[in-house]
């Protein structure tokens, strides 16, 4: 049971239900300097949501596509045709909310979930409202995951503060893997917070994150709220900070991990795994068992990755005098990529911390803490 509130903006929470069910989540691209809030409720609203990413952070994406799912029914049942008729309207609803964002397998779990769900439900009148229900179930639950996430981590923290003998405990984390991401407490940062609650001494090297910059607007943002000593980076800094010995432990989050472990996560990932593999430094993936894909092994061949506008490479965004702009900073009409995320191989991964416990980035390791899955054909 959680028992601390953070003192961080919460992500997404129901409204009353009324005739029509409705959502609020708060959008992302205006922080931190903006406080802005969006009413969600219709199919079209949260997929807009997820794929303009107003809402992001793969746990988040899920509970966003579970109300998106009740949404469909409610609006497909309005056509009131046979069950057959809008049965099939909610299937077109529903691919529409899949197509929103390619990488984090949690919004085809969450959606999986809801029409399980739907499944057992007797009583079609009621449905949308039971869909509604059982995505505040879901919600609740990611937030209980996270902390159990925290709980495991906090061990890992608490045996390199005793070796550190007082001195702060270095981590570094890429993007945004808080509580922005999920509905509270975050996957890689839950560890740490719970360090930073425990009084244990720790600081928080922030990856910037270009191109959305989610670890500049949002990451160091939620940690400055918390009271946790962070220090913000550019993304190409990491490397040299593990060879001068100041990074005791990489904490990051993930959006979709193989049945062998690889893992996709924001671009650049890759690069400070790569790093803390040559340097010696532990590298860690935190992740709710929704992050799991069990029907895929070979995270470069199999994982979907997203490609976004170029416009983002070429352009910052920024506040400027209280103005939000948006900064060319390179000739107009140079061509630019934009690779939203990247594949860390299973052997760069020291562990994976998941609800259930730490475990190797293997099939075995996974299936000694998900002894269910063992029937997947994987
Ligand atoms: O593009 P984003 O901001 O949705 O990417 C987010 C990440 O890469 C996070 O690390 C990941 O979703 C885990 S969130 C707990």
């Amino acid at each position: 049971m959680e028992t601390v509130q953070l003192p961080i903006p919460r992500s997404i929470w129901p409204l009353p239900a009324r005739q029509t069910l409705a959502i609020e989540i708060l959008d992302q691209r205006f922080l931190p300097h903006h406080t802005r809030v969006n009413r969600l409720e219709t199919v079209l609203d949260c997929a807009r949501a997820i794929r303009d990413m107003e809402v992001r952070g793969a746990p988040l994406i899920g509970i966003t596509a579970a109300f998106g799912a009740a949404f469909a029914v409610q609006e497909a049942k309005r056509l009131e045709g046979s069950t057959h008729e809008w049965q099939t309207a909610m299937g077109h609803l529903i691919a529409q909310l899949r197509a929103a964002r390619p990488t984090a397998v949690n919004l085809h779990w969450a959606i999986e979930q809801q029409l399980a769900y739907m499944a057992t439900r007797q009583d079609d009148e009621k449905l949308a409202l039971e869909l509604f229900e059982h995505a505040i179930v879901l919600m609740d639950e990611d937030r209980e995951t996270c902390r159990r996430i925290g709980t495991h981590g906090l061990g890992l923290m608490r045996q390199i503060a005793e070796r550190k003998n007082g001195e702060p405990v270095n981590i570094l984390t890429h993007c945004n893997a808080g509580s922005l991401a999920v509905v509270a407490w975050g996957t890689a940062t839950a560890p740490i917070y719970l360090a930073h609650l425990e009084g244990l001494p720790i600081h928080v090297w922030v990856d910037e994150t270009r191109p959305r910059n989610q670890g500049a607007n949002l990451t160091a943002y939620e940690l400055g709220l918390a009271g946790v000593p962070h220090t913000l980076i550019a993304d190409n800094t990491g490397g040299h900070l593990m060879q001068q010995g100041l990074v005791d432990l990489c904490l990051v989050g993930c959006d979709r991990v193989t049945a062998r472990g690889d893992v996709a996560n924001k671009v650049g990932t890759y690069l400070k795994a790569l790093s803390a593999n040559d340097n010696g430094i532990p590298f860690y993936v935190c992740l709710p068992s929704s992050t799991i894909d069990w029907g895929i092994q070979d995270g470069l061949a199999e994982i979907p990755i997203e490609t976004r506008s170029p416009q983002e490479v070429r352009y910052v965004r920024g506040m400027v005098n209280g103005q939000w702009q948006d900064v060319l900073i390179c000739p107009p009409d140079t061509p630019a990529l934009n690779i939203g995320f990247d594949v860390t191989p299973a052997r760069l991964i020291t562990g994976l911390i998941t609800e259930r416990g730490i475990c190797q980035a293997n099939k075995e390791g996974l299936r000694s803490l998900f002894g269910e899955m063992q029937d997947v054909d994987v």
